[in-house]
């Protein structure tokens, strides 16, 4: 299978093998998931013959961030071991974010807390929503499980209300799940 923007699916990881990723198009229904089982090949592409957990989810954000439209924000908070129930920012792509986030605080927490997507239409709706970038209306955040252990959270931000619905949610779980079983988690 040819991969946009990634070389036709070549080995993505020596020295002067980036090529510019272009939005996908995500405007009709069937453009979209078409669109998503395109980002979980890139990912495989992308994150081919490296395995380093920093290295992997900076990279993934780097390709959401350049493939998904309408993002004023996408990367990870990572649950950190050394505190009770407390996210920490980790690789991500957009303005300086909030660094730390307990489990009982804004969407991300709420999706730490419960293990479970959270979708958001408006995010001025969701009682105690985190706004770390004002322009930020709608909101994603998946949960990262490895075998069953929380281990991160994704998030995505648009400035468009009602950005994201079902199919986003599925079609970066299945990219997510890409990015899992590629990567070393222990480091
Ligand atoms: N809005 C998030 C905080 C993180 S930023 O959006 C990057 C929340 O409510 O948890």
């Amino acid at each position: 299978m040819a991969i946009a923007g990634l070389g036709g699916g070549a080995r993505h990881n020596g020295p002067m093998s980036f090529e510019p990723v272009a939005f996908l198009d995500m405007f009709t229904r069937s453009a979209k998931a078409d669109a998503y089982a395109q980002l979980a090949a890139m990912t495989h592409s992308l994150l081919a013959g490296e395995r380093d957990r920093v290295a992997n989810l900076a990279q993934f954000s780097a390709l959401v961030w350049s493939a998904v439209p309408e993002l004023n924000w996408a990367g990870f908070y990572l649950v950190d071991a050394t505190r009770v129930r407390e996210l920490v920012v980790g690789p991500f792509q957009g303005k300086p974010a909030c660094v730390r986030i307990p489990f009982d605080k804004g969407v991300c927490g709420a999706c730490a807390r419960n293990e479970e997507v959270q979708l958001v239409e408006d995010v001025h709706a969701f009682p105690g929503h985190i706004a770390c970038d004002a322009a930020s209306r709608s909101e994603l955040v998946l949960p990262v499980l490895v075998q069953g252990r929380l281990l991160a959270v994704f998030d995505l931000d648009s400035p468009r209300p009602s950005r994201f619905d079902a199919a986003d949610a599925e079609g970066l779980r299945l990219a997510l799940k890409v990015l899992v079983e590629g990567t070393d988690w222990a480091s």
